[in-house]
Order: C-alpha cells, then sequence, then structure tokens
C-alpha cells in the first residue's frame, strides 16, 4: 500500500497554470460511509489549499460532470468479490461503457478503499483508475489501495494527490471533450441536497422495529446463534435473496459511560464532529468505534504515554503483532494504558474511527416472508481483562433492542450472490451462520415452484446443540425440495468433520452436479473453511476430471467466469 507518502511525480504542469487551483470534482462510492468520509476530509484539503470543490456520491454525480471536470479525485470503495458499491454501479456502467466519452481533459487520481480479505481487492478503484486512463484522462498520481484500516494510508497518500492535482495544467478551453457537450465553460451544478424523497438507504436508513428475537443455538452450545425477524412494516423495502441488511449498531451505554468517566467528562459536554454540533455522549454511543481502536488512537497513546511496549508497536508498523495485542482490548483499554494521561473529549474524538454499518446476509426469503427480513446472527461475547464484553452490532441486536426502539437499517444488495435459473441445480456449503443465505434461497425456491436441485452442506460443533433450522431443513428434505443434504458435526466423534470432508466424501456426485451445471455457494467464515472448501473443490475436480493441478485451477476458473462459483465470505 501507498502508505509511505511517496507520491508519484506529479505530472509537469504544461502550459502557465491559470490563476488558482480551479475546480475540482471529487466522486465517492461507498458502501458503508467509509469512502464518503474520506471524500470528506479531501474536500475539506482541497478546500484549504484553494480548490474551488463539489463534493458528489457516484450515486448522484453524472458522466457529463465526470468528463467536463478539470480535476477529478475519486475515492471509491470494493464492495463483494471486486465490485463497485451499489450506488456508483450506474455511473460506472456508463464510464465503462462504450458510450463514454474521451476525457483528455481530465487530471484525475483514484483512491481506493478494500478489504485483503478478498479476491479483488480494491478491484473496483483498479478498475476505475484504468478505464479513465483508457479514455484519455490523464493520471496525476498513483492509486492508493487502503486495507480495513483506511485512515492512515488515505492520509499518507491524499496530500501527494492533491498537490499533483494542484500542479496538473488545467485543460485549455478547446480541450478535446467531444461529445460532451457543454464541458468546462458551464459549471457544474452542486447535486440537489437531498432529494425529497428519497428511497429508503445507506443515506436514509429506515428506522425497523424487532420484532422476534430468538435463540436458536442449544444451551450446550459453545455460540449464542440468534434469529431476528426485522418488520420492514410499511416502507416498502424490497431485496433479493443473497442480499445482506446493513444495522447501523448503537454502542453499549455502560461502556461509553466508564469512557466518560475515564475522561472526566459528563457527556454533556458539545463536540464538533463533521461540521455538526453534538455532545460528546452522543458521539460516542452512535458516531465512533469504541470496540476497535484505530492505529492512530494508539499511535496518539503510544506517543503521549510513553508506554514501552505500545511505542514499539506503533513504530515498528507489524500488524499482525499489533492486532494480536489489539485482541481483546477497546478504546477504555488503550486509555487505560497509562490512567495519568489526560485527554480531551475533542482530542480523543479525533483519534476514533467512525461507526460503520454492520451487514449481515438475509436469512429470508421476500416471497416467503413478505414484509420482513430475518437475520441469523451469533452473539459474540467474550471476556478479557476482567471485562466481559460483546461484538458491537451482534449483542446490540441481541440485547439492547428488546423495546421496540426503532434501529436503522438498509438493503446492501449482492448482485454477484444470486440464485441462477430455476431449473438450475444449486450447491451451498454454509456451515454456522454461513446458512443464512440458503435459508433464504430454500424458501425461495419453494416459494417459487423452481424445479432445479438444491444440495445443503451445514455443519458445526454439535447437532444437538447447533444444528440451525433442523426441522425446517427436515421439512424441505420430505418435501423433496432438498435433494441432499450433508452433515459435518465436527465435535461429536473422535476426529473432525468438515464441510469440506462431506464434499470430498460426495466427489464423484459432486463432480456429476457440476458437470450438470451446477451452482456451488459458499457462506461463512473466510479465513479457515472457505479456504479449506476451495481446496476440496480443486481436489474434487481434479480426481473426477482427471485433471492435473493447473487444469483443475482452470475449470474452477471457468465456473467462476461463468458466475457458478460464488462466494458471501466475512
Ligand atoms: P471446530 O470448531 O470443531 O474445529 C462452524 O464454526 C463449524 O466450522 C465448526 O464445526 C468448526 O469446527 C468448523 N470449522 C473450523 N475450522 C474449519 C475449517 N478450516 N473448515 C471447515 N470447517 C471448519
Amino acid at each position: 500500500r501507498p502508505a509511505d507518502g511517496t507520491a508519484a511525480e506529479p505530472a509537469a504542469a504544461e502550459a502557465a497554470a491559470p490563476a488558482g487551483p480551479g475546480s475540482l470534482l471529487i466522486i465517492y462510492g461507498t458502501q458503508s460511509g467509509n469512502a464518503e468520509w474520506i471524500a470528506d476530509q479531501a474536500k475539506d484539503a482541497a478546500t484549504e489549499l484553494g480548490f474551488d470543490v463539489t463534493l458528489a456520491d457516484m450515486g448522484e454525480a453524472t458522466l457529463e460532470q465526470v468528463a467536463g471536470a478539470t480535476k477529478l479525485l475519486a475515492v471509491v470503495s470494493t464492495y463483494g468479490e471486486g465490485e463497485m458499491p451499489d450506488d456508483a454501479e450506474d455511473l460506472w456502467s456508463e464510464i465503462a461503457g462504450p458510450e463514454a466519452p474521451r476525457m483528455e481533459g481530465v487530471s484525475f487520481a483514484v483512491c481506493g478503499l478494500g478489504d485483503t480479505i478478498y479476491d479483488g481487492f480494491c478491484q473496483a478503484a483498479k478498475n476505475l483508475d484504468a478505464r479513465l486512463a483508457a479514455l484519455g484522462a490523464t493520471r496525476v498520481v498513483d492509486r492508493a489501495e487502503c486495507d480495513i484500516d483506511f485512515q492512515p494510508a488515505a492520509d499518507a497518500w491524499m496530500p501527494g494527490a492533491l498537490d499533483a492535482l494542484l500542479a496538473a495544467g488545467s485543460a485549455p478551453a478547446a480541450a478535446p471533450v467531444a461529445p460532451v457537450a457543454e464541458p468546462a465553460a458551464e459549471p457544474v451544478a452542486e447535486p440537489a441536497a437531498e432529494p425529497v424523497a428519497e428511497a429508503w438507504g445507506r443515506k436514509n436508513p429506515y428506522p425497523a422495529t424487532i420484532i422476534e428475537n430468538t435463540v436458536l443455538s442449544g444451551p450446550a452450545s459453545a455460540k449464542e446463534v440468534r434469529h431476528f425477524v426485522v418488520s420492514l412494516g410499511d416502507s416498502g423495502i424490497e431485496y433479493e435473496p443473497g442480499d445482506g441488511l446493513s444495522v447501523h449498531a448503537v454502542n453499549d451505554a455502560a461502556l461509553v459511560e466508564l469512557v466518560l468517566a475515564r475522561l472526566g467528562a459528563t457527556g454533556d459536554e458539545l463536540i464538533t464532529d463533521r461540521k455538526t454540533e453534538r455532545t460528546l455522549r452522543d458521539a460516542l454511543t452512535n458516531h465512533y468505534e469504541l470496540a476497535t481502536p484505530s492505529k492512530y488512537l494508539v499511535d496518539y497513546i503510544a506517543s503521549r504515554s510513553g508506554d514501552a511496549e505500545l511505542t514499539h508497536l506503533s513504530a515498528t508498523g507489524d500488524h499482525e503483532a499489533l492486532d494480536a495485542w489489539l485482541w481483546g482490548r477497546d478504546v477504555l483499554d488503550l486509555l487505560n494504558v497509562d490512567p495519568t494521561l489526560t485527554i480531551t473529549p475533542e482530542e480523543l474524538v479525533n483519534e476514533l474511527r467512525p461507526l460503520a454499518p454492520r451487514v449481515y446476509s438475509i436469512s429470508s426469503s421476500p416471497r416467503a416472508h413478505a414484509g420482513t427480513v430475518h437475520l441469523t446472527v451469533a452473539a459474540v461475547r467474550y471476556r478479557s481483562l476482567d471485562r466481559d464484553r460483546g461484538g458491537v452490532c451482534s449483542t446490540f441486536l441481541a440485547d439492547r433492542c428488546g423495546d421496540g426502539a426503532p434501529i436503522s437499517v438498509y438493503i446492501t444488495p449482492n448482485r454477484s450472490f444470486r440464485l441462477p435459473d430455476d431449473d438450475a441445480p444449486v450447491i451451498m456449503i454454509g456451515p454456522g451462520t454461513g446458512v443464512a443465505p440458503f435459508r433464504s434461497f430454500l424458501h425461495e425456491r419453494a416459494a417459487r415452484g423452481a424445479t432445479g436441485e438444491n444440495w445443503l452442506f451445514f455443519g458445526d460443533q454439535h447437532r444437538e446443540s447447533d444444528y440451525l433450522y433442523a426441522e425446517e431443513l427436515a421439512r424441505f428434505t420430505d418435501d423433496g425440495l432438498l435433494t441432499r443434504l450433508d452433515l459435518a458435526f465436527s465435535r461429536d466423534q473422535e476426529h473432525k468433520i468438515y464441510v469440506q470432508d462431506r464434499m470430498a466424501e460426495n466427489g464423484a456426485e459432486f463432480y456429476d452436479w457440476l458437470e450438470r451445471g451446477a451452482s456451488v455457494f459458499v457462506c461463512g467464515d473466510a479465513t479457515r473453511m472457505a479456504h479449506d472448501v476451495d481446496t476440496a473443490l480443486h481436489e474434487i475436480v481434479a480426481k473426477q476430471g482427471g485433471l492435473d493441478a493447473d487444469g483443475a485451477a482452470h475449470y474452477v476458473d471457468q465456473l467462476k467466469q461463468q458466475k457458478r462459483y460464488l462466494r458471501d465470505v466475512y
């Protein structure tokens, strides 16, 4: 990642630069608000440099606006397996499409946000960066590619990018931007602040209520898996099987009070937060992450406290060691590294990262469960450093929404995770809560009367306590909807049995399904399960297809290209 501030050389300013930096269009494509957050910071920095800045969501910006810009900064997140954020899709198809105009007059810089856990890391940014260049626009600086802890990487890149945009030659009036009608001359209108009747979405989440909250796992389970039914009321919200529901979590009030006490604050202090004035309690409750400290807070506490271990971790840049140290530590723990340290509310808020909504794969079918969204969520609870802790959103849903108070939600579509045609066979691999989208698929296929065969692999630790939706799955089997159901309870016998072992045991049949056009879906743990399932798939293809490793890899690549091998992993 370009986190060391080594921005590429700015393109040499051609003719004398016009007076003032001129106008800058900043567009952002965001899924959870992080790209918007960075774009907003870029706007402030650019305005400070004297740019006349227009900031636009890619969901609102037009192709004409982009092609007509002289200087363009794009901040784009990547979603799923290398896709543009949902709101940015339409503009992206226009930019990528055959009708897109040449953009010789545009100087641009692209900042990508992503997650290295996925194959297509920062792919949306890579695509946009390459496409703008292909259309003749001038890249003034190498693209940034920021991982999950995006802020430091973005901060390292941004000043160099703005300098390069500053130095870039403005397009002469006669720049060949045809066939765009009115280029530079016409000032681009600031997009309307907020359309009057905006649809429910990220910027306008729907206040939904939870009408059911039950525990699916048995008392002996190592996990606490819950089934939630969220009422969509009269919102008119629609979704498809495979989609996710984004939920705005609210931090635990008890933790907020502990942080306030540590600061010596009442919570009623007013702080200015992204130009909005709010109380410190509101900021800590609804707007900032308290559970996962940012690298900035680590650096800040290290430099202020002089704590040897933390200073070392902060200085070495060893992400793994830092992550290991941070495990089980929240913002309060970090503040308590040095109990004598005083820190003002503003100073603290400055070092925190925005509270991002959490996305859960929906486990209901819109046709079978009209007007509701079902979620299948493991409530994350653990004890660390003498304090009980919990996953921010999973415990919010489990414990803190019981009073019928609305929770802010919106649908996050997953266009790549879609059922194939009704007559196509489907193989679903979803151990643990990874079963969620497949419960949706099965209900959907039942409701549609889809004739394609269905094969589900499910697993967890123990049948007795962890067999989620056992009755429904038994019914689907009896009804003939589930052609095959293979279970892998890892700890019910001496040796571990996992879903991929069940795949291997049934390799011949698995391959036969593939040859008959089956789509393979995987949902659940990304770090181990999805990886091992991928290996098992390659082995099945090699063995049953009589292929060597390269041949099997090619076969699986073909599946991917045909969108018949799809993953929703986390
Ligand atoms: P384990 O905890 O007994 O090892 C859901 O969490 C299930 O996934 C559990 O049965 C768990 O087994 C299993 N699991 C753990 N590691 C896995 C892996 N690498 N591949 C597939 N399943 C795995």
